[in-house]
């Protein structure tokens, strides 16, 4: 009786798991006739995870798969399948000129979500924002990257660059020191400066709580780094589950210090030129009752919002020129005569100054075409778009990605890719390749805002260091780079530990 129970119990609960393995491989391959019925070429998806399994076991980051699969369509546009969502991916320069900016109103928001209910202050982050807020944020955010901000902002970034030089001066004893630790810490005082008015101080104390919570924002931990590159891929899921994009224990921290300065600046009626002094004033003007009213999250999130999107993208620019110079000395020296010669012309490292470094400017431009940051953009088309001159219409709802690693990895536009040469960038040269083809910070309403303020502090950093410090290889600086394959950024996985000597 006993047996003939076991044998029934066991056949059941085999039918059970065998129709819902059945009924979950119908459901994640229903849309694979996707693009096939359109005519778009795509990449073979696999039943349950589409196109979307080496990015899930961390074999490899998603803007170098998309730049593989990039290397494998010669064609305009082609298709993919996250899980089961058709996603279209754009290679053709002239196309992607319509996606960012001709045809702008189909395409202005991003994928990437984060979702209001459980990160109340980062979905306000700009980034995030869909339309029509993002419209009226945006206006509101412009003047803070003015010509005049910019340079007010210079003396409060001038401090930082000599207690950056002070570090590693005190540091020069060892073999070699952490590049992206030691621009992070650059970054995060600038931004903790320009953009809280409080000092950050971490080059005085290795835990200051800035640099701590700084950390946590782009966090290589595999739980929260897969939850981040859902936010772009898989939106509906991070919204079902509630997942944040940002640890709360940064968005509680900044929070904590953008009020404290706030409400201390409005109390004593002092004014610095900064960003905080444009909060206050966007606050003033606001009426109640408007649309986005600005308060609550709201007001705190220009501040936040310029800390998480600066200080990463700033440290990987500056850490991966360092690198490149430690490997390439006749370069370091020639920009190095540059900078001495600019600088003994102006007096000092000033706003002026630094716009005649031109040889400087062409060696950032070539840092950010071979380590782009964020090396994949991203557009959701909001109503049905038909590409000009073919019978392809980009439904409402599509993903659409852009391969930027594959476009600056493009032989076509960028001969010999994996040569570092800041000649690409000279003005004989320059027009030598497609205008969307190299597109670090995107292009279009939709690009970068911090775009300015991320190259001069770029370029501050490096003429404070390279006029006083010679960079070098050492035995623990990897070469060739291997990527971090976790995360949704261009990393290191090994560090990029360089030597320092004093000149
Ligand atoms: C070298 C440094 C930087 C790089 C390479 C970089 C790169 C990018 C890229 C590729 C985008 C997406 C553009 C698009 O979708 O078309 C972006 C957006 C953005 N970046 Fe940067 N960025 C840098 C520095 C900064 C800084 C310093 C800030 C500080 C304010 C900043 C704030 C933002 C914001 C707020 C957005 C979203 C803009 C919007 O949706 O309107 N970035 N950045």
């Amino acid at each position: 009786m006993d047996q003939i129970f076991n044998i029934n119990t066991f056949v059941t609960i085999t039918i059970i798991i065998l129709t819902t393995i059945y009924l979950l491989f119908k459901c994640s391959t229903r849309n694979f006739k996707h693009w096939e019925e359109r005519d778009v070429p795509y990449a073979k998806p696999l039943p349950f995870v589409g196109n979307f399994l080496k990015i899930l076991t961390f074999r490899i980051q998603m803007g170098h798969y998309l730049a593989e699969l990039y290397n494998q369509f010669d064609v305009p546009y082609f298709g993919i399948f996250i899980f089961n969502i058709p996603h279209l991916i754009v290679k053709c320069p002239n196309l992607l000129k319509l996606i960012l900016v001709k045809d702008f109103q189909y395409f202005p928001d991003r994928t990437v979500v984060s979702d209001e209910k459980c990160d109340a202050l980062g979905s306000k982050f700009l980034f995030f924002v869909p339309n029509p807020e993002w419209k009226h944020s945006r206006s509101k955010m412009a003047p803070a990257f003015s010509t005049g901000k910019l340079k007010s902002m210079m003396v409060l970034m001038d401090n930082v660059a000599e207690d950056l030089k002070a570090y590693v001066r005190k540091n020069l004893h060892k073999e070699s020191l952490e590049a992206k630790e030691l621009f992070a810490k650059f970054s995060t005082d600038i931004i903790a400066s320009c953009a809280f008015g409080v000092d950050a101080y971490s080059f005085k104390s290795e835990n200051a709580e800035f640099r701590s919570i700084g950390r946590l924002v782009f966090d290589k931990r595999p739980k929260r780094a897969i939850f981040q590159t859902f936010c772009f891929l898989w939106p509906s899921f991070i919204r079902m589950f509630r997942i944040p994009f940002f640890d709360p224990k940064f968005t509680n921290f900044m929070r904590k210090m953008f009020w404290e300065t706030f409400n201390e600046r409005r109390k004593a009626n002092y004014k610095r030129n900064d960003l905080i002094d444009l909060v206050i004033q966007l606050q003033e003007k606001s009426k109640p009752g408007e649309p986005y009213e600005f308060v609550g999250d709201r007001v705190v999130a220009p501040a936040g919002q310029f800390f998480a999107a600066g200080f990463e993208a700033v440290s990987s620019i500056m850490a991966f020129t360092l690198y490149e110079l430690s490997i390439q000395p006749d370069i370091q020296n020639k920009v190095r005569q540059e900078i001495k010669s600019v600088t003994s012309d102006h007096g000092k490292i000033t706003y002026e100054a630094l716009k005649d470094m031109k040889y400087l400017e062409m060696i950032v431009y070539e840092s950010l075409r071979k380590y782009p940051t964020l090396p994949f953009i991203d557009r959701i088309c909001i109503e049905d778009y038909k590409v000009p001159n073919s019978d392809f219409v980009i439904e409402k709802g599509t993903p659409v990605y852009i391969p930027v690693f594959g476009l600056h990895y493009d032989p076509k536009y960028f001969p010999e890719p994996e040569k570092y040469d800041p000649e690409r960038f000279s003005d004989e040269n320059k027009d030598s390749f497609p205008e969307y083809a190299f597109i670090p910070f995107g292009k279009g309403p939709r690009s970068c805002i911090g775009a300015r303020f991320g190259f001069l502090t770029s370029k501050l950093g490096l003429a404070h260091i390279l006029s006083e410090f010679e960079i070098v290889k050492t035995t623990k600086t990897p070469v060739p780079m291997e990527y971090e394959t976790k995360g949704f950024l261009i990393g290191s996985k090994r560090g990029l530990p360089i030597g320092f000597k004093e000149l």
